[in-house]
This record gives structure tokens, C-alpha cells and sequence, in this order.
């Protein structure tokens, strides 16, 4: 596990963009797996700037998107299907046509993980963290040999994505995710994580023991994983200067 500690978010945004971008230009057919949410926001308009500049093509690559709500329409603006053409598919030359989401095999999900399969596996997982450890929408206490399958939120991370919706009573309640053995096939990882309420999940996920209650916990286990960390949410990884202590090299 290689652990970078940038300043702020857009050093942060910045290295997850760099870091993609090599990937990509040395690996032009290759299969990404995406994530949505905050975090990624801005390393996702890095890369669309990077394509306009001419720096990069995305033409050729694949993506398989990480999760997407159940009973969203896909033009509703909270869709993950929306965020991904606002923030990358439209900013870039991703052909639409090889662009996945978990939801779009319904309610046959393990044709997800088969269509996965089938495309070699994922080269490069792009990862967020949610403030209970989550990866995907795989909550706390998921197996660790789950498949991609439509999963409850847990009321924190309902309470967490709440700031994206006008009305509480909006927020779904449901979803369909990757598994964390689906998670755990990609051929690399990248983890990214911003902001002082991320500071617990970190600690857990990267200084306590591999755990259900933790789920990033177990990218211990992975053979390539990068986490990327601005300063805040590293402080308690930091403060407590778990490193030695933890199995992880830095
Ligand atoms: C999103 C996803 C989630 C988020 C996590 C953090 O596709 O899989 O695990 O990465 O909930 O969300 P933000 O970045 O909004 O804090």
C-alpha cells in the first residue's frame, strides 16, 4: 500500500488525476472502475480538462461504475448515471456505449460481475471512503465475499447523502453496489479521502485490524492499492503515528 498525504483537496484532486492519466495514456483499452460522490468530483473535472488539452484520450477505455441508487431515473440529477455524463462522460471521449452501471442489470446482478469478468477485470478502481467505512455501498458488517448485489444503506450514510437532496424524504434508501470481492478483483486500487468527518474511517481502514466493521479495512489485503489523503482527513492516521504499528508500508 503506497499512503501520499497532500495539502488539500485539490492536491489531493490533482494526484488522483496525474496518477490516473499515466494509467491511462500507458494502458489506452483498459477497464476503470469509477466512483461517484464529492471526493472525485474534482480529479473527474481534472480529467477533462487534461482531455481537452489534449493530454489524454479516454476513446478506448471501458468503465464500470461502483453503485447506483435503486428507483432513480437515470436523468434524475442525483442519479450516479447523471453525475458520471456531468462530470466525466460528457467532458471527455468516453464512448458511452462502454460505460456500465450495476443498476442497468436488473435484477440479474451477477451478469455485472460476469460482464466484469468478461472484460479482463478491472485495471484501476477509483475508490471513495463513506464516514463509516464504507466502499461501493458495501456498509459496514458486508461480507467480504459479497458480489455485486442491490443492498439497504445503513442510516448513516442515508444521513450522509441526505446534503445532495432537497427533501429527506428523497434520499434513497437502497441501492445496488459492487461487492467487495468484486472490489477486491481490480487489478489496482486507488483510495481517495478528503475532510476532517473521513478522519475515523481512515484511522480504522488503515491502521486497525482488516474487520466487517471497517469495509475499506480490507485493502490491507490488496497487492496495489494507493490511498490519497489531504491533511485533514490523514490527522488522526498521522497524530497517533500508527505506522509502525500498522502492517502497512508507506
Ligand atoms: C460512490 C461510492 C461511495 C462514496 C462514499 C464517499 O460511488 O461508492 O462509497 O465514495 O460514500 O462519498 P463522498 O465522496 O460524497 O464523501
Amino acid at each position: 500500500m503506497k499512503i501520499y498525504i497532500e495539502k488539500d483537496y485539490n492536491a489531493l484532486s490533482k494526484k488522483a488525476a496525474d496518477i490516473i492519466t499515466d494509467f491511462v495514456k500507458k494502458n489506452s483499452k483498459c477497464v476503470l472502475g469509477l466512483a461517484t460522490g464529492s471526493t472525485p468530483q474534482k480529479t473527474y473535472d481534472l480529467l477533462g480538462k487534461m482531455y481537452k488539452t489534449k493530454k489524454v484520450s479516454f476513446k478506448n477505455i471501458k468503465t464500470f461504475n461502483l453503485d447506483e441508487y435503486s428507483g432513480l431515473a437515470t436523468n434524475n440529477p442525483q442519479s450516479y448515471h447523471y453525475f458520471m455524463k456531468q462530470n466525466f462522460f460528457d467532458k471527455t471521449d468516453v464512448n458511452i456505449k462502454n460505460t456500465f452501471f450495476p443498476t442497468d442489470f436488473a435484477p440479474n446482478y451477477k451478469k455485472y460481475d460476469k460482464k466484469i469478468k468478461d472484460e479482463g477485470e478491472i485495471d484501476l478502481q477509483i475508490l471513495g471512503i463513506g464516514s463509516n467505512g464504507h466502499i461501493g455501498f458495501n456498509e459496514p458488517n458486508s461480507n467480504f465475499f459479497s458480489k455485486t448485489r442491490q443492498v439497504k444503506l445503513s442510516k448513516n450514510t442515508i444521513k450522509d447523502n441526505a446534503r445532495f437532496f432537497k427533501n429527506k424524504k428523497d434520499v434513497p434508501i437502497k441501492a445496488v453496489t459492487m461487492g467487495i470481492n468484486t472490489i477486491m478483483r481490480a487489478k489496482k486500487i486507488i483510495l481517495l479521502a478528503n475532510g476532517s468527518n473521513k478522519k475515523e474511517a481512515v484511522f480504522n481502514a488503515l491502521c486497525k485490524k482488516v474487520s466487517t466493521k471497517t469495509p475499506a479495512s480490507i485493502l490491507q489485503n490488496h497487492k496495489d492499492v494507493i490511498v490519497i489523503l489531504d491533511k485533514e482527513s490523514a490527522e488522526k492516521f498521522t497524530r497517533l503515528n500508527n505506522f509502525a504499528k500498522s502492517k502497512i508500508k508507506i
